[in-house]
């Protein structure tokens, strides 16, 4: 939530090829093109430079192009060093006046921010008492005339933003510049990201290296509560009462090319092509030579884990939904208990929890506040923590016992798709894992499901290369207000997963059941014409699932509902009762969830294409929710 993007530099051409015209302003605004998808209710930047008095800015409300359109009509002057925000709004609207940067010191010094001041108020007033009079409603203005009057004090901008760290509570990531100091960037972190970028003549900071990964992939991971001062050709990291800190070196291992549409239409359309690789990339590596499973990054003592005695995934929304799927696969090869629980309830209910319970906290962005705070929670009760998380230099593996990486790329569109895909895949391999690590399994067992698993990004791509058919029925259903979703056993996280994509692609009504539940309620929702997805079991199992979800089918098609069906190849029965289907190929049941939510992905994306929606950024969302 909120993107932020700081830069210095000794000039253009700094790094070795960067064309002549990058300046701090270019740099800054191209991160802020990169981080867009973090928050777009409005966009602002602030320079200094050896020739300017004052910090040059400009914001406005709205997506980046306003401010690009603003910049264009009322130019800003050449700069040394910038800070750019792209915003999520939490205090004050989405207006010009409440986007970032806000200024203090008489125009003399900037501020941006990501997260929220919990006790902003009170700082207001004490502000308000000496006099201070605010041009917007945001708590990071209180915070920008906070390090205002402490650097006034102290004339040293890194040891005025630890002063004012210190006494903010919340989250927060906050940026400085200040006119006196015109190749200068100081930031402090609490529990929202920042990452320092590395450049030779040039350094940065960024909520994400997405921000500065054209210019280098060589970055600093800050620890917790940490302030860096930053100029062209140094970086140094302390506490905040000033004491030397470290921060871990890191190299990214994607390119700027991954974060590009690649000639896509969307983010989102690239994604989902993106997902045979995702899941192809996250099984890389996995076994070693005689075929055992080896997860090199799960550093975690093996008599723990034997000990465990009960799993609880943590996570929220579509990543919650993988560890639904990952409580069916883990149940099933471990015969451990799994509860999967959304991590903002999680914490707050009081869970029992102790130093047998293994937590799963499954993250793309490794930053979201819930789970982490769930995590927190369950590691002060003495749990053992392992985290699912797709971004590298983020907080939560920082903070976890152990971290399963899914290789999933950067994930751009703000609703996600390759990253579910992949955290349902690392999902299995950790229970693969366990299953091996607990004897539970034989190890041909556990190398029939790994080579069943392996199979699965052709499988992926070819549902993908079959995806006009549901296209077509997605342009044809532009007016339906309400689609429901139904599934059992693992088809059920899929039915919800389905369900939401297209509530928030599409914001159309939606809802996922567990097939078994209609009767009990949901089946008054059917009349003429409702639209009803039925994700339908593989008819091979040996349980009675596939010939009940067909029941279900007749059932409310009786009633008037139209049915599209997503089945297996070769499951003739489906045939009789659906309007449409969206065939599959055929794989182990567990498994099915990774092909089977892959047309709904697709369905969600073209209907809301055909609404002539965004459908990298939809309305009211941001991609990585940094705020409780
Ligand atoms: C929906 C979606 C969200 C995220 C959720 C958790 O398309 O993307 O529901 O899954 O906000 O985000 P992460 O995985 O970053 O913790």
């Amino acid at each position: 939530m909120c993107g932020i993007v700081g830069y210095t530099g000794l000039g253009p051409g700094a790094t070795a090829g960067v064309t002549a015209s990058s300046t701090p302003l270019d740099v800054t605004m191209e991160g802020l093109s990169r981080l867009e998808y973090r928050g777009y209710d409005s966009a602002g930047v602030a320079l200094v430079g050896p020739s300017l008095d004052r910090v040059a800015s400009a914001k406005k409300a709205g997506k980046l192009a306003n401010l690009v359109e603003e910049i264009g009509l009322h130019p800003l002057p050449d700069a040394t060093a910038a800070i750019g925000h792209t915003r999520w709004a939490t205090h004050g609207g989405p207006t010009d006046a409440n986007a970032h940067p806000h200024l203090a010191d008489g125009d003399r010094l900037a501020v941006i921010h990501n997260g929220i001041v919990e006790n902003f108020a009170v700082l207001r007033d004490e502000l308000l008492a000496d006099g201070v009079v605010f041009r917007s409603e945001t708590d990071t203005e209180v915070a920008a005339q906070l390090i205002a009057k402490a650097y006034r004090e102290t004339g040293d901008l890194t040891a005025a933003m630890g002063a004012v760290a210190g006494r903010l509570h919340g989250t927060f990531t906050l940026l400085a510049v200040h006119a006196d100091l015109p190749d200068t960037v100081v930031g402090a972190r609490h529990d929202s990201p920042l990452v320092v970028g590395l450049g030779e003549g040039e350094n940065f900071l960024a909520s994400d290296v997405a921000a500065f990964v054209s210019r280098t992939r060589e970055a600093l991971e800050l620890g917790q509560d940490q302030i860096v001062t930053i100029t062209p050709t140094s970086v140094a990291v302390t506490d905040f009462d000033g004491n030397p800190g470290e921060a871990r070196r890191f190299t990214v291992t994607w390119d700027v090319a991954a974060a590009e549409k690649g000639g896509f239409r969307s983010f989102m359309d690239k994604e989902i092509h993106d997902q045979p690789q995702a899941v192809a990339d996250t099984l890389l590596g996995r076994t070693n030579a005689s075929g055992a499973l080896v997860l090199d990054d799960v550093r975690v003592d093996e008599t723990l884990l034997r000990a465990v005695n009960k799993i609880i995934v943590v996570a929220c929304g579509t990543a919650a939904y993988s560890g639904h799927v990952a409580k069916y696969a883990i149940e099933r090869w471990c015969r451990i208990e799994v509860e999967v629980e959304l991590a903002h309830e999680f914490r707050y209910r009081d869970p029992i929890v102790d130093e047998k319970t293994l937590v799963v906290a499954v993250t793309q962005s490794g930053e979201t506040m819930d789970t982490l705070m769930a995590m927190r929670h369950a590691r002060e009760q003495g749990a053992l923590v392992i985290s699912i998380v797709n971004t590298h230099g983020s907080t939560i593996p920082r903070e976890s016992d152990a971290v399963l990486y899914t290789h999933a790329g950067p994930e751009i569109a703000v609703a996600s798709t390759k990253a579910f895909l992949a955290q349902v895949t690392a999902a299995y391999l950790l229970g693969l894992y366990l299953a091996q690590l607990r004897g539970c399994m034989r190890p041909d067992e556990i190398a029939a499901v790994l080579a069943e698993l392996r199979d699965m990004p052709q499988k992926i791509h070819t549902v993908i290369e079959r995806g006009e058919h549901v296209r077509a029925t997605a342009e044809s259903m532009r007016d339906a207000s309400s689609v429901l979703f139904l599934g059992r056993h693992v088809g059920f996280p899929v039915a919800l997963e389905g369900a939401l994509k297209l509530k928030e692609l599409a914001y159309i009504h939606a809802e996922g059941f567990a097939a078994g539940e209609l009767k009990h309620g949901p089946i008054a929702l059917i009349d003429e014409g409702q639209p009803v997805f039925v994700v339908v079991p593989s008819p091979r199992g040996r349980d009675s699932l596939h010939s009940k979800m067909i029941s279900t089918i007749q059932e409310i098609r009786a009633r008037g509902a139209r049915t599209l069906v997503i089945a297996e190849d070769g499951d003739d029965e489906v045939h009789a009762y659906a309007d449409e289907v969206f065939w599959i190929p055929q794989a182990p049941k567990l498994l099915q969830p990774l092909l089977a939510v892959v047309p709904l992905q697709m369905f969600a994306m073209a209907l809301a294409a055909a609404k002539g929606l965004d459908v990298d950024q939809p309305r009211n969302l941001a991609k990585s929710v940094t705020v409780e």
